[in-house]
């Protein structure tokens, strides 16, 4: 089966075999067969760069769902099954008018990946809003609940991408939302000027909403459109001894100060610097609006564009001496 559908990139990338797994009991008397063989678990396939067949049996997350579990005067905690699209349970959330994942409008992918990455945007994280979520060990195919402070959350990190890599299937996830007052985060100079531009002095959570999917679609590409993951690599984190140096060598290069030692700079700006963005190659190449974003215009092979990734890390190091990591999981 081709998996092309099934990743936003739209890799052509075969599976040995594919099931597609829509209640949890199928999925744990999958798993009792199967445990042993080698699995690929499949979500939205929205973070990930297939650069060869999938020896494997690829079990698709479809599981669906939306529930409240509590709530109180002023706060809702809802779960999702983890084969949701995210964009869509937000704008449920918005149509509620339940507040604090406004800002992750339009992230592509499904909840039971979120947690995975952490996903975050514009001032906020997942963990900002994170509650518990469940998953299925894949060994003994018992259920477990993961508390916020046992996923290790980070950015883009979570224990799911480090020490339980691979273990676990999530199978939903808890948050807990504002009913009626709403914490807004409009920090982002890009907010402030979509709500200026469209006249907004008092947004709500739609208004917010509105402005992350008009800044979104106006630099990132639709993957219905242009195959492509997001960021491709991560904003790496330096040093303030290594930040100086950039900083003497590129006295415009943007940052965000992290703590009194750690400074991020945005891979975005190192890549355009670099001259890539824009660049095309046959089918594959650099978003020209975002330079930290890698596209697929059609027939790209996921090989063609991780030899693209490790070209640009290999120039950003010989340029500016950073290393960048891909954020991205390459297949
Ligand atoms: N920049 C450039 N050239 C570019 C792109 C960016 O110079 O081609 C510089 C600009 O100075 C710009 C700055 O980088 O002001 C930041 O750019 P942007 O606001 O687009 O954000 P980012 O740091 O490139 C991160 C996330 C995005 C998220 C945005 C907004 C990572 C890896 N990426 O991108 O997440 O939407 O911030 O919060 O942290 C994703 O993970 O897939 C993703 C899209």
């Amino acid at each position: 089966a081709s998996l092309k559908s099934f990743n936003t990139f739209g890799i052509d990338a075969k599976a040995q075999s594919y099931c597609d797994v829509t209640s949890i009991n199928k999925l744990k008397e999958i798993l009792k067969e199967h445990y042993s063989n080698p699995l690929f678990i499949l979500g939205g396939g929205s973070n990930m760069l297939l650069t060869k067949n999938i020896e494997a049996l690829v079990l698709h997350i479809n599981l669906k769902g939306i529930e409240i579990v509590s709530e109180t005067e002023s706060t809702v905690i809802i779960k999702a099954m983890a084969g949701e699209n995210w964009h869509n349970f937000v704008l449920w959330c918005l149509k509620h008018n339940y507040g604090g994942i406004e800002n992750l409008s339009l992230i592509p992918g499904n909840i039971g990946t979120a947690p995975i990455q952490n996903i975050g945007a514009y001032g906020v994280e997942l963990k900002d809003v994170f509650h518990s979520c469940e998953a299925i060990n894949i060994k003994n195919q018992n259920s477990r609940t993961f508390l916020k402070s046992e996923c290790n959350f980070g950015y883009r990190e979570s224990i799911f991408k480090q020490d339980l890599k691979g273990q676990y299937i999530i199978t939903s996830v808890t948050i807990e939302l504002t009913k009626n007052t709403h914490q807004l985060h409009t920090d982002y100079g890009v907010i402030k000027n979509e709500l200026d531009i469209n006249r907004i002095k008092k947004p709500t959570i739609q208004d917010i909403s509105n402005a992350i999917i008009a800044i979104r679609q106006s630099k990132l590409p639709d993957p219905k459109e242009i195959g492509n993951s997001g960021s491709f690599f991560k904003n790496p984190i330096i040093s303030a001894e290594e930040f100086a140096v950039l900083h003497q060598n590129f006295p415009e290069v943007p940052s965000y100060k992290i703590s009194e030692d750690k400074i991020k700079v945005p891979a975005g700006w190192l890549i355009e610097k670099a001259g890539f963005k824009g660049k095309r190659f046959n089918d594959y190449g650099v978003h020209n609006k975002q330079a930290l974003v890698l596209v697929n215009y059609g027939n790209a092979t996921g090989k063609e564009i991780f030899e693209l990734a490790q070209l640009i890390q290999k120039t950003i190091k010989r340029l500016f001496n950073i290393t960048i990591e891909t954020e991205v999981n390459i297949i």
